[in-house]
């Protein structure tokens, strides 16, 4: 009996279950995100903030969010903010780019920035592959 409705239920149930788990790494990621980056990154780029803001940030061109006063390191590098890029960031950014003026931060853990670029992702709603496709 089992082994026959064990397949059906797991079919069910796997949709749901992914739901949860993104929405689990999202939740993760915006507590170590407020922990480790909010205090110079605001999220709504209304609010004032530091950094530069992050809405959007995932394939964004780096040094692009208008009139933020961005080193010459970062508005000149020309990379786009890929999840690799992210990645390399949050784990060394000044080693990545020299010049910037971000503070070392240092994640090296991936699941930590596993979680982090779930939240990223969440707090990206446009399609900037799209926006930057156009230029
Ligand atoms: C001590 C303040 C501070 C902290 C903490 C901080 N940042 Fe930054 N961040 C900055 C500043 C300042 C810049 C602009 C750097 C420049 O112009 O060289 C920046 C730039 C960035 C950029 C480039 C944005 C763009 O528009 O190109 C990303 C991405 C970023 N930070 C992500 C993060 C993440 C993720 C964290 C947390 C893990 C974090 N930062 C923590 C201050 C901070």
């Amino acid at each position: 009996m089992l082994r026959l409705t064990l397949p059906v239920v797991l079919c069910f149930a796997a949709p749901a279950l992914a739901d949860t788990f993104d929405e689990i790494k999202v939740s993760a990621g915006q507590k170590l995100f407020d922990a480790e980056c909010r205090r110079c990154h605001a999220v709504d780029s209304k609010d004032p903030s530091y950094g530069p803001p992050l809405t959007n940030i995932l394939y964004r061109g780096a040094g692009t969010f208008p009139d933020y006063d961005y080193s010459t390191a970062l508005s000149a590098s020309g990379i786009v903010w890929t999840p690799a890029a992210l990645r390399a960031w949050m784990e060394d950014n000044d080693g990545f780019m020299p010049g910037t003026k971000m503070r070392h931060v240092g994640i090296e853990d991936r699941t930590v920035q596993d979680f982090i670029l779930s939240y990223l992702a969440a707090i990206t709603t446009q399609d900037n592959r799209a926006v930057e496709g156009k230029d």
